[in-house]
């Protein structure tokens, strides 16, 4: 203890235990246990290039840099080729049906645009039975094991903060209909919060505060956890990644996953060309023959706003946060096995409570604190044969980030409902939508009756009394 205590004097970080002869024994257990787990010189490091060196923008990653290629969906690029499309999707269909991909969740965020107390994954989204976010993925899950005649594993990243929460809510509901024992939950690593000085802060006496430490941190967690060995042992190779915050997302795109075989691909992505030149999402880019995903912030607006020949965006792929991973890919990556593959931290500026030496509590109103993350896609230059495919992203994306306006639960519960009406108009049903493609009431469909417009189409036509479209009506 005596040891643990003079280490953290050393390193000027001696307050974290200012409080510590007034803790009683589990409170004492419970900070040692904290601290031994931080790495000190890791800490100070990354405040002196972060924080101090003021995060300072590498321009020469400017240098050189080009928009990186992808496969465009059919129709719409000159060069698109409808019958890879064709292929692919069958290629795909054979990895499920033999059952080499798991879902892949990442839900250790802490939500704090949205406000929201709780896990994020347990926020109600949709129009009419306000289905939880996890419940909407357990059952597209369910649905794909029922379709390619396999248990789909699904693994899901939280963090200290959301774990037990995390799952005894899926306890409480049953799984959602889901085998308890192919649902893996495994929590991330964290990293404690400094202030303006690099002092680590203190969210109690005897509490450090902590934050995860980013979706970068499912790679490691992937491996520290065991969960990587449990999906060899399943036969898994492959996992399909996405955020908790994306209802719309195929969380098991046989077409995205034939196209990532056919390329023998470590990491691929999914994209979506941007909305708007400012819109807040990262770009794939290439330098030096390596892909890589440029944060919005770090695009100059010259780049931001370049056009090409037909007066589309230069660099308009813009990254939706939806991959598949290789799993030795993960293992070469997340085990730490090759150095020069280590995620880089990033820096965030946040409010964070804190109890100061003193004992007193304070509430910030402005940011306060220092975090550190790391980011999934920085693992992208690192992958053999990367491939970014299109999607339309009125199929796949529609965040709830925020509590209101754009990215908010209202703009999601809309594009669900656009999603539903698209698929009853495909199947032939007389609904009349706005011209935003809205209809004039609410409606809902579960994906155990249909995830996609073919089959809505074969369940609707398979109907024996068709129901009238109606406000409230839920297809089930
Ligand atoms: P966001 O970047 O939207 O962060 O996460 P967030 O923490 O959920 O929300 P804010 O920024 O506090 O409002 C994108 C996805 O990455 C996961 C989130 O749960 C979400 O699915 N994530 C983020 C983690 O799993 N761990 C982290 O440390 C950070």
């Amino acid at each position: 203890m005596i040891d643990l205590r003079s280490h953290y004097e050393a390193h000027g970080q001696g307050h974290v235990f200012a409080h510590f002869d007034s803790l009683s024994t589990t409170e004492q257990q419970a900070l040692l246990e904290q601290a031994a787990a931080i790495d000190l010189s890791e800490i100070a490091s990354l405040y002196e290039s972060l924080v101090k060196g003021g995060g300072a923008k590498d321009d020469s990653l400017l240098e050189d840099l080009e928009p990186a290629d992808y496969i465009p969906l059919p129709g719409h690029r000159e060069d698109a080729n409808a019958s890879l499309w064709r292929d692919a999707v069958l290629k795909g269909e054979a990895a499920l049906r033999t059952g080499r991909v798991a879902a892949f969740t990442v839900a250790g965020g802490q939500g704090t645009r949205l406000g929201f107390e709780g896990p994020k994954g347990t926020y109600g989204v949709t129009p009419v039975l306000n289905k939880s976010l996890f419940q909407v993925f357990a059952e597209k899950i369910l649905a794909a094991s029922k379709i390619y005649g396999r248990p789909v594993p699904w693994y899901l990243m939280t963090s200290v903060l959301n774990h037990e929460e995390t799952v005894s809510f899926f306890e409480r509901h049953d799984y959602f209909g889901l085998k308890a024992e192919r649902v893996h939950f495994f929590t991330q690593g964290f990293m404690p919060a400094v202030d303006a000085e690099g002092r680590i802060l203190m969210s109690g006496k005897g509490e450090i505060a902590l934050s995860p430490d980013g979706h970068g941190g499912a790679l490691r967690a992937l491996v520290r956890s065991g969960s990587i060995r449990q999906m060899e042992a399943d036969g898994v190779d492959i996992l399909s990644y996405f955020q908790v915050d994306n209802p719309l997302v195929r969380c098991l795109d046989p077409t995205f996953i034939g196209f990532h075989l056919m390329n023998e691909s470590e990491l691929s992505s999914k994209m979506v060309p941007k909305a708007y030149p400012g819109e807040k999402v990262g770009v794939f880019c290439e330098k030096d023959g390596k892909t890589l995903v440029m944060e919005y912030s770090d695009l100059p607006p010259e780049l931001t706003n370049a056009t090409g020949p037909e007066g589309k965006l230069r660099f308009r792929a813009g990254s939706i946060a939806i991959h598949l991973f290789n799993r030795d890919f993960i293992d070469r990556i997340g085990g730490g096995d090759d150095e020069g593959a280590r995620l880089p931290f990033h820096l965030a500026h946040k409010k964070v409570p804190y109890v100061d030496a003193s004992g007193t509590r304070h509430e910030p109103e402005t940011p306060n604190a220092y975090k550190f993350e790391m980011f999934v896609f920085d693992a992208l230059p690192f992958a053999r044969n990367p491939v970014v495919i299109e999607t339309e992203r009125s199929d796949d994306f529609s965040p709830v980030k925020n509590a209101e306006g754009v990215d908010s639960p209202r703009t999601c519960r809309d594009d669900q409902l656009r999603q539903f009406s698209r698929w009853a108009q495909a199947a032939g049903i007389d609904l009349r939508t706005d011209e935003t493609g809205l209809p004039p009431f609410t409606f809902e469909v579960s994906p155990l009756f249909a995830d996609n417009a073919s089959r809505f189409k074969k369940a609707w036509d398979a109907l024996p009394h068709k129901p009238v479209l109606t406000d409230g009506l839920v297809l089930v």
